[in-house]
């Protein structure tokens, strides 16, 4: 018999698990920008990986269609974003953005009205320059119009704003004055809010100081890009990562590192490391906007994308960013504690060699009293009594548990198509039930070990609950 753990004790459960996350970085998390926006990553679409300039009303809407009837939509997907090119070169004779007539014959406001229709909400792209970044075209950018601008997304309905950071004028391109350009348009934002209603996520794309991201950015965007463009490469997403996963401190709810928009589904890369880049990414609590062709995504694309188990993990409602424990030649352990009290583990083979990736209780701050693969922990409760429990972490790739086996129940929490395969990604619960009627207080696991043997990358992510 099991029963849910009261609040303190989950507290006190949370104490423990979440040294590992402590452990590795202890700096508080900045303030976020006080919008109420945002709380968990974002979760969405932008068309630019896909289809760069040829955007227009047709694949928005297009999109949203696919989106509220493929299950990305149910799957907790809500933006739709337009990216660059969607302007005229030039603004019209009063100084106003001009939507592009052969693109957009009618213009933003009603294709964010249609997005709405779909349950869905619009995006929009503009640049904090004096011209976009498309390197064709030259649209206008923000610089010196960001209350106006921001007013007219508003009065268009327009739900997200990505602002870009190209062709700044000579004495701009230095981080003081990147910083004040982006409070502008974060202070216009939050204006046109004010007049209008219509709420913006601020969505920074800035490029001044990549691998350091400024600690000004969480009281100023809702997110902010961490890294150079993304390519539908492996090695390009690896290296992303790298420089994203360091981050941690900087996340929060209202506030996230972003390492860029995914390519899952643009055939550069096998699933398997596109499975990969969508639990990275979850892992780190990044946004998730889709950056393929969802109208025509085939059924393995959308798995990834709707795997309803990771985008849990991505939205967790605590917020917090994954931590590294270990990364010795590309075998990556990382952990990310959870609001219920449970912590996920990640093991992440990111080279192209078979590997036995090891991690303990003990290498990740907690307490260790038995060796690798199996041991015992104890739950100690509120009246001094203490209870052992048997746990046993097998081969996950060729030997998966499965079902229940009183006292320990080790679930699965795979969807279909990930399996226990090579190239998997593997999430699972192991929860230990309480004994009835006791208030625990504390939690000890014992030294567990497992091992990734997939040849390739491949990603294994599981989580310890104690009670129900
Ligand atoms: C920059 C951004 C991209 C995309 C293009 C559009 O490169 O980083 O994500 O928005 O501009 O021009």
């Amino acid at each position: 018999m099991t029963r849910k753990l009261p609040s303190l004790a989950v507290a006190a459960v949370l104490a423990v698990l979440g040294a590992v996350a402590v452990q590795v970085s202890r700096a508080a998390p900045a303030a976020a920008l006080d919008n109420g926006l945002a709380l968990t990553p974002p979760m969405g679409f932008n068309d630019w990986n896909a289809f760069g300039c040829n955007v227009d009303q047709h694949l928005i809407e297009q999109t949203a269609d696919a989106m509220a009837a493929n299950g990305m939509k149910a799957a907790g997907y809500s933006y739709v974003n337009i990216d660059d090119c969607w302007a005229l070169p030039e603004r019209d004779a009063n100084g106003n953005l001009v939507p592009d007539p052969t693109k957009f014959p009618n213009g933003i406001q009603a294709v964010a009205d249609y997005v709405h229709h779909d349950g869905l909400k619009l995006g929009i792209y503009e640049g904090s320059g004096t011209k976009t970044c498309s390197s064709s075209h030259g649209f206008p950018g923000s610089f010196g119009h960001e209350y106006d601008d921001a007013l007219q997304f508003a009065q268009w309905h327009v739900d997200y704003l990505k602002y870009d950071d190209c062709n700044q004028p000579a004495d701009q391109q230095n981080i003081p004055a990147t910083v004040a350009r982006y409070t502008a348009m974060r202070d216009a934002l939050a204006a046109a809010t004010a007049q209008t209603g219509q709420p913006i996520v601020f969505s920074i794309c800035e490029k001044t100081d990549f691998g350091v991201p400024n600690s000004a950015w969480p009281e100023i965007g809702n997110l902010w890009r961490t890294t150079g463009d993304i390519h539908d490469q492996y090695s390009r997403m690896v290296s992303l990562f790298h420089t994203n996963v360091q981050l941690a401190s900087l996340a929060g709810p209202g506030a996230w590192n972003d390492p860029d928009m995914l390519e899952i589904g643009n055939g550069g890369q096998t699933d398997a490391e596109y499975r990969s880049e969508f639990s990275l990414w979850s892992e780190m609590a990044a946004p998730l906007i889709a950056g393929t062709d969802l109208h025509s995504a085939s059924p393995a694309t959308l798995a990834i994308y709707t795997n309803a188990d990771v985008i849990a993990i991505d939205q967790d409602p605590l917020g917090k960013q994954s931590t590294i424990v270990s990364s010795t030649d590309g075998h990556w352990v990382l952990t990310k504690p959870l609001a219920n009290g449970d912590v996920l583990v990640a093991l992440f083979n990111e080279t192209s060699s078979p590997a036995t990736i090891t991690t303990t209780a003990a290498a990740a701050g907690l307490s260790a009293d038995a060796g690798p693969g199996a041991g015992t922990g104890r739950i100690t409760y509120a009246d001094g009594t203490t209870q052992q429990f048997a746990l046993s972490v097998p081969d996950w790739y060729s030997n998966p548990p499965s079902g229940s086996d009183p006292p320990i129940t080790m679930t699965y929490r795979n969807r279909s198509g990930n399996t226990q395969q090579a190239h998997a990604i593997n999430v699972f619960l192991v929860k230990v039930p309480l004994q009835e009627g006791k208030t625990p207080s504390g939690v000890t696991l014992p030294d567990v070990s497992s091992t990734v043997t997939s040849g390739v990358p491949a990603m294994h992510v599981f989580g310890i609950a104690i009670g129900d």
